[in-house]
């Protein structure tokens, strides 16, 4: 079945059956391997657990992206594959084609940024009248730039750091494009004031708690229209996540800030110098969890400071002592210790290929979190629809939320 864009009643029967089959696979992915030893669906599923345990941080690389490829692992692995793809499969919204945007337009926009910004204004349809947009948490404003040029209107935008407001003017005033730039907090009660029923917002890759202002702030104004990309959802200040549709608060799965983490595994855009650093910073953290385990006592594992990453270039024994001594740990290590190390790869491959598991549960949990934001707009009066703006290869955060107020 080709995948489709969600609205309507298929809003509410795609919630229910994430909701329901999340809930009852909640030990496959709840638990993370990198702070469990042994998790709790290995002991239901023992051969999975050896398999996946044996296997290279190769392997674990190969499937990370792409897990429901994985088609050799023991059961029940391709059953949930299959179960995870079928429940979290999303069309693209449909493309409305206009006038190319000049090349200088390109100039100054890190390329995969400037493409994902064509994908996702191709989404938008040609607007029956004027619309004023409103860029929230803007960066340089590049997307209301973008729009502004090929669909005309007004733009407002939003964003808190005055560098980048500057930037953002500096490039309005080059391509001669009449915008306001605003230094704004978008959480701050004053924000209130800047979203208004004239506006059309839209928003790329704004974090979790920022976006979620967004659709409360615009649906309760009565904004006509909205556009938005939701990314880091684990970004919010609650321990808790608080749903915001009335649906989702009903419902069987309740979640907290970490386990929202788990929609951001996936790395598709770091670089192969930048997952090498990763790999090294974890194997080492590790490594270290397990001595202080075996030498301290230690039985939970207890996070290393993030400072550690600036002493990577050192020896492991030197790493790890200064990391003892950051966490006011009685541990000292000498050059013998350095193999230690390997142990921390050894562990890391196995962890890495565990999460494999885990891995099946993104899409649809981003899904889940996604449909939330849907209904309660929804909730609010508009007609919403959900689909994809671009292909994940361009980013994992690849889905758009276009909503419509009803007459
Ligand atoms: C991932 S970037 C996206 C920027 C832009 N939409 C884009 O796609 O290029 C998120 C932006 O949110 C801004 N931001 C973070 N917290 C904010 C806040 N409380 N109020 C306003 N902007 C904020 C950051 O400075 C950053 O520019």
């Amino acid at each position: 079945m080709t995948p489709s864009v969600l609205s309507g009643n298929a809003l509410l029967d795609r919630f229910h059956a994430l909701d329901q089959w999340l809930f009852q696979q909640q030990n496959f992915w709840q638990e993370a391997p990198f702070t469990h030893q042994q998790l709790s669906w290995e002991a239901q599923h023992p051969e999975l657990g050896q398999w996946l345990r044996q296997q290279s941080l190769e392997h674990a690389e190969h499937y990370q992206g792409q897990p429901h490829a994985l088609l050799n692992a023991p059961a029940p692995f391709a059953e949930l594959a299959e179960q995870a793809q079928r429940l979290s499969s999303l069309g693209p919204h449909p493309q409305h084609p206009s006038h190319t945007i000049p090349a200088r337009f390109a100039v100054d926009v890190p390329g995969r940024k400037w493409q994902q910004i064509e994908a996702f204004a191709r989404c938008l349809p040609p607007p029956a009248q004027t619309v004023h947009w409103l860029d929230w948490c803007s960066g340089k404003s590049h997307l209301g730039r973008h729009l502004l040029h090929r669909l005309g209107g007004k733009l407002t935008s939003l964003e808190w750091d005055a560098a980048l407001v500057e930037q953002a003017q500096q490039l309005s005033a080059k391509h001669q494009l009449t915008a306001t730039h605003r230094i704004q907090d978008v959480l701050a009660e004053s924000c209130q004031q800047h979203v208004s029923a004239q506006h059309s917002p839209i928003a790329l890759h704004a974090c979790g708690d920022l976006h979620l202002q967004l659709l409360r702030l615009a649906s309760r104004q009565g904004c006509p229209q909205l556009a938005v990309a939701p990314c880091c959802y684990n970004r919010i200040a609650s321990h808790d996540y608080q749903p915001l549709s009335q649906t989702a608060r009903g419902a069987q799965l309740a979640l907290t800030r970490s386990d929202l983490r788990l929609t951001l595994r996936e790395s598709v855009n770091a670089g192969q110098r930048d997952r090498r650093l990763r790999d090294q910073s974890m194997a080492r953290r590790l490594a270290f969890d397990q001595l202080c385990r075996e030498r301290l006592g230690q039985t939970d594992y207890q996070s290393t400071p993030a400072a550690a990453n600036k002493w990577l270039h050192l020896p492991f024994h030197q790493w790890a002592n200064r990391v003892a001594e950051h966490m006011q740990r009685p541990l000292t290590l000498d050059s013998h210790d350095d193999e230690a190390e390997a142990l921390g790869w050894q562990r890391l491959a196995q962890i890495r290929n565990l999460e494999l598991v885990g891995n099946l549960f993104r899409r649809p949990l981003e899904l889940w979190l996604l449909l939330d934001r849907a209904l309660f707009l929804h909730e609010q009066g508009y007609h919403t629809r959900l689909g994809t703006f671009c292909p994940r290869e361009l980013t994992p955060r690849n889905a758009l939320l276009l909503a419509t107020k009803s007459d």
